[in-house]
């Protein structure tokens, strides 16, 4: 590609990313300076471009400005936490990371890239606002949580009871707790469980999701933040002094910043935490449940969990099988969730047909047990009020007899061509069994010209 094309897509993606880009060359001269940066700073392009940086911005020196220290000592600086108010007196908040781009042991020029992050600190003051208004557990009991405990939670498949009676033990004492199970098989359902029937029930309940806000944000919103620190302007205690005595969830901690980690761990080891900014250590007692939607060993292997953080978590640890591992609840469930929906929509259906049961029990459920109510309740809504039973064309929009295909399971050791044939030739096969062994009208069902077909039949050497 010649350097004019490559410097033009370069243009492109400086002109459309959400990350301002602030470029100097060797003599501190500034040579990009993108919209993002500029829409960030509340200067004018032409204000800052191929004027010399010092010049522009007169409060800055080689001291207090990440890119001149990148451009006289060479010194990267990566994930900065800035805040300062632009020409209009508005308070900005970015991450930066600012390098020296050095060619032969000369530094030929200097980037800096800054992350707005100004709307997502607001959310987060906003959410801290609320958590503080909902307050402790005598406030948190009149209002939106919505508490479980253990008789919430139905299914008698052994593989199931047995996980259940380990979460009622764990709600004897204190120790940590590490739910893994896929999406909707009950992780919150158990967590809280432990929580409102375990030795900290009148204590608070808080969950937190790690995968909602980046690490910085999260960090103030766990630990608090103190006036001058960098996630709020105000004092404001975080989540674990919110929870403290109580129990603290915290949901898909493998999306939790791996330096985030390290703190939660030191905190957790210590026993107390101290506010972004703060200088004070406020002890702390709270009981972490953490919960991730993929197995441990998965996420230890991809360095998603710090090995240290996984071993003090997971003192106890509750593996919720999937549904699909515990048939034996499917129409137990299908059934409370029916009578459940026909309280919720007025209708009056008694049962579910053999055909339809039948369905229920082949499929798969990658959504598990909210998915099966997301089925039934549908389904529900979809009778008429006259009717009595639950028949397969209810469940139509489901597609419930999709042949499930574990592509990984069944591909085993051969490659994908080897494997796509095999399932070429399965498939082929079917559609002639279907079709009375009639090519043609094997060759419509399969969308495919009839000579495709008879050629597809004889590579195959498929007999019938
Ligand atoms: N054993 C169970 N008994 C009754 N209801 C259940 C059970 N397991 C799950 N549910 C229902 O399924 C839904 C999902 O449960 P929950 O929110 O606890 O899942 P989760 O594992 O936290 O999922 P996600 O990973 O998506 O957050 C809830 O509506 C819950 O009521
Ligand atoms: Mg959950």
């Amino acid at each position: 590609m010649k350097a004019k094309e490559y410097l033009s897509i370069l243009q492109e993606i400086l002109h459309h990313i959400d990350e301002g880009v602030h470029v100097l060359d060797r003599n501190g001269n500034t040579i990009i300076y993108n919209e993002s940066m500029s829409r960030l700073e509340k200067m004018e392009t032409n204000e800052v471009m191929k004027k010399p940086f010092g010049e522009v911005f007169k409060n800055l020196n080689s001291e207090n400005s990440t890119l001149l220290k990148a451009l006289k000592y060479g010194v990267p600086t990566f994930n900065l936490n800035q805040t300062y108010l632009n020409k209009y007196g508005k308070e900005i908040k970015t991450i930066n990371t600012t390098f020296p781009v050095v060619i032969n042991g000369q530094i030929i020029a200097v980037v800096e890239i800054a992350k707005n992050i100004t709307k997502m600190a607001e959310m987060s003051q906003i959410i801290l606002k609320l958590r503080n208004e909902i307050g402790g557990p005598e406030k948190a009991k009149n209002k939106r949580i919505k508490k479980y405990n253990f008789n919430n939670i139905l299914g008698n498949s052994r593989n199931f009871v047995n996980v259940i009676q380990r979460a009622r033990k764990a709600s004897e004492n204190s120790a940590s707790v590490f739910i893994f199970g896929e999406t909707g098989t009950g992780k919150e359902l158990i967590a809280q469980s432990i929580h409102y029937e375990g030795i900290r029930k009148n204590k608070t309940f808080i969950a937190q999701n790690c995968a909602a806000l980046p690490g910085s944000l999260l960090e103030g919103l766990l630990f608090g933040t103190e006036k001058g620190g960098f996630t709020g302007a105000v004092d404001r205690a975080g989540l674990f002094e919110q929870a403290n005595g109580g129990t603290l969830l915290l949901d898909e901690i493998n999306s939790m910043p791996y330096e985030l980690q390290a703190k939660l761990l030191r905190v957790l080891q210590e026993n107390y935490i101290r506010r972004v900014g703060g200088t004070m250590d406020i002890p702390i007692d709270v009981r972490i449940i953490a919960t991730s939607n993929e197995p441990p060993e998965v996420i230890l292997k991809e360095n998603k969990i710090r090995k240290d953080l996984y071993y003090r978590l997971n003192v106890i640890q509750l593996n919720i099988p999937p549904l699909r591992d515990r048939k034996d609840d499917v129409l137990m469930f299908a059934n409370m969730f029916m009578h459940k929906y026909n309280n919720k929509f007025n209708k009056k259906i008694l049962s579910i047909s053999k055909e339809a049961q039948d369905s229920l029990l082949k499929y798969d459920y990658p959504g598990n047990v909210r998915e099966l109510e997301n089925i039934i309740m549908s389904a529900i809504s979809m009778a008429d009020d006259d009717e009595i039973t639950l028949n397969k064309n209810h469940f139509t929009y489901f597609n419930l007899d999709r042949e499930h295909i574990n592509i990984e399971y069944c591909m085993g050791d051969t490659g994908i061509n080897e494997y796509l044939e095999d399932l070429e030739k399965k498939i082929i096969e079917n559609a002639l069994k279907g079709n009375g062994h009639n090519v043609t009208k094997s060759a419509e069902a399969l969308k495919i010209k009839r000579q495709t077909l008879q050629h597809k039949i004889k590579k195959y050497g498929i007999k019938f």
